[in-house]
């Protein structure tokens, strides 16, 4: 779509999760119909929106920074007699709602990760002189009941895409906010979600991650009225002409079960890496978590998934300095690190959240000591991704092809396992699966040469590559 004077255009900033990255596009799609152009340049926006995070303390915080930059440009904006409309979604929306509007002046709108179908009528409002706030968990659906023109307005944006399958979480970590910011669990039903991955595969996606706060909770209703699980239902969208490869995150160890790991052998378009946070590798830390599994538990998880997938890439999320740690408890962390050997993990220093059980925990960890421990399991757990990259050079790979390199001649794809692959390629490559040999290893990605085309890991009516 090309800019008229009357179009007016819109800049999303997204923070954090990959469910705001998804929220965010669907917003886009929303806001399309109403006359809004996506811009990637806020000073030309006519309406600002900061797509949240609330997972950690500093996370909040950069929402209020970026507020003050925002209020700048709304400023000069207005000079030049140009509105400006500033809203604020996602989580800190849900958890401050109020607080926002009274904190920041410049906020027109805030919106809450349950209410995005009404963010036109929430813009009406704003035009007509309101500063509505609109946090209610009213339907969990949002995105069903958006107007079916904004649902069918999946525009192209590459090679690969998220979907969101399920929201919210009713695991109760002490430590988090997403069971309030997120609400309770709610699973999209099949038909809307094949509806909707069809959709991306028309726009030209390959690779679909699904996507929800505990993913493999995912559950519905069968064509046959029998009860789907999160494996019948990837049995289900790998059926779709075109579509090469699935992912999905983020899991909880609790619901991770026996069929859904048999979906990691028996199905070649399941990619082999699992994101399976464990938080901890103490059998106490877990249990003041509320996380409801020991450390053994889920150390014989992976050892069931890697009997059926070998060669899986595990990643994980941990936290350390969670009140009442100690050293002993760290190094159980520590040696639960040693004895899954992760691909890729992230690791947090704890960050108290309003609300929480464990914020009103009286054993809070000094920052110098969850400092130190972070710094110590990052070492480990960038030690530990190296090795595993290493141990690709040398060998071939499928690597879906998604964008242009570096630099020009160059081309970007992901192995199987999620790593970033470089190599010398034509941009008419972008959307294939190619088999590439790896000969390197760089800072952030693999290097190698394409050796030959390969069809999709199923029969798919891809292109074959020209040699
Ligand atoms: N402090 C630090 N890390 C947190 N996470 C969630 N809540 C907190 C918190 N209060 C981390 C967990 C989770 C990831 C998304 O963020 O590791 O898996
Ligand atoms: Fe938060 Fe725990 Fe739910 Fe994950 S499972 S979203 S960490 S409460």
């Amino acid at each position: 779509m090309t800019g008229t004077p009357n179009t007016k255009r819109v800049f999303i900033k997204t923070y954090g999760c990959q469910m705001n990255v998804y929220d965010s596009d669907r917003m886009t799609d929303a806001l399309a119909i109403e006359g809004y152009e996506p811009t990637d340049h806020v000073e030309d926006a006519d309406l600002v929106l900061l797509n949240t995070c609330h997972i950690r303390e500093k996370a909040a915080e950069k929402v209020y920074s970026e507020l003050g930059r925002v209020r700048v440009l709304k400023e000069a904006a207005a000079r030049e007699g140009r509105r400006v409309v500033v809203g604020v979604a996602g989580c800190v929306a849900q958890a401050e709602g109020d607080e926002i509007a009274r904190r920041a002046p410049v906020v027109d709108l805030v919106v809450g990760p349950q209410s995005y179908q009404h963010l036109p009528a929430l813009l009406a409002d704003v035009a007509r002189g309101k500063r509505p706030v609109e946090t209610e968990f009213a339907i969990a659906e949002k995105f069903e009941r958006l107007p079916a023109a904004a649902r069918e307005r999946t525009q192209s944006r590459g090679v690969t895409a998220f979907l969101t399958i399920q929201e919210g979480c009713d695991k109760f970590c002490t430590f988090c906010v997403v069971p309030y910011t997120r609400g309770a669990e709610v699973s999209r039903p099949v038909a809307r979600i094949v509806e909707e991955a069809e959709r991306l595969v028309e726009a030209g996606v390959r690779e679909v991650t699904l996507l929800g706060q505990n993913v493999n909770a995912w559950h519905g209703a069968g064509p046959d009225g029998s009860e789907w699980g999160l494996g019948q239902l990837l049995y289900r969208l790998a059926e779709i002409p075109g579509l090469a490869r699935l992912r999905y995150t983020t899991s909880h160890p609790r619901d991770m079960d026996d069929a859904l790991i048999a979906v990691h052998r028996d199905l070649p378009a399941l990619m082999p890496y699992l994101h399976l946070p464990v938080q901890s590798g103490s059998d106490a830390i877990l249990a003041a978590m509320n996380r409801r599994h020991r450390a053994d538990d889920y150390l014989r998880l992976v050892d069931r998934i890697r009997d059926v997938r070998p060669d899986i890439a595990m990643s994980g999320d941990f936290i350390v300095g969670f009140p009442g740690e100690s050293d002993a408890d760290f190094e159980a962390t520590m040696r639960l690190v040693e004895r899954v050997g992760y691909a890729a993990a992230y690791s947090f220093k704890y960050s108290p959240r309003p609300g929480t059980p464990a914020a009103g925990l009286g054993t809070q960890v000094s920052d110098a000591v969850a400092s130190e421990r972070l710094y110590r399991l990052q070492a480990l757990i960038a030690a530990q991704q190296t090795a595993f990259n290493q141990s690709k050079v040398g060998t071939h790979m499928d690597v879906l092809f998604e964008r242009a390199g570096r630099r020009p001649g160059q081309i970007m794809g992901r192995s199987p396992y999620l790593q970033a692959v470089q190599l010398d390629g034509d941009p008419s490559w972008i959307g294939r699966i190619g088999r590439v040999a790896i000969s390197g290893l760089g800072t952030n990605s693999l290097f190698g040469a394409r050796i030959e085309a390969v069809p999709a890991p199923r029969a798919t009516p891809l292109p074959e590559m020209a040699t």
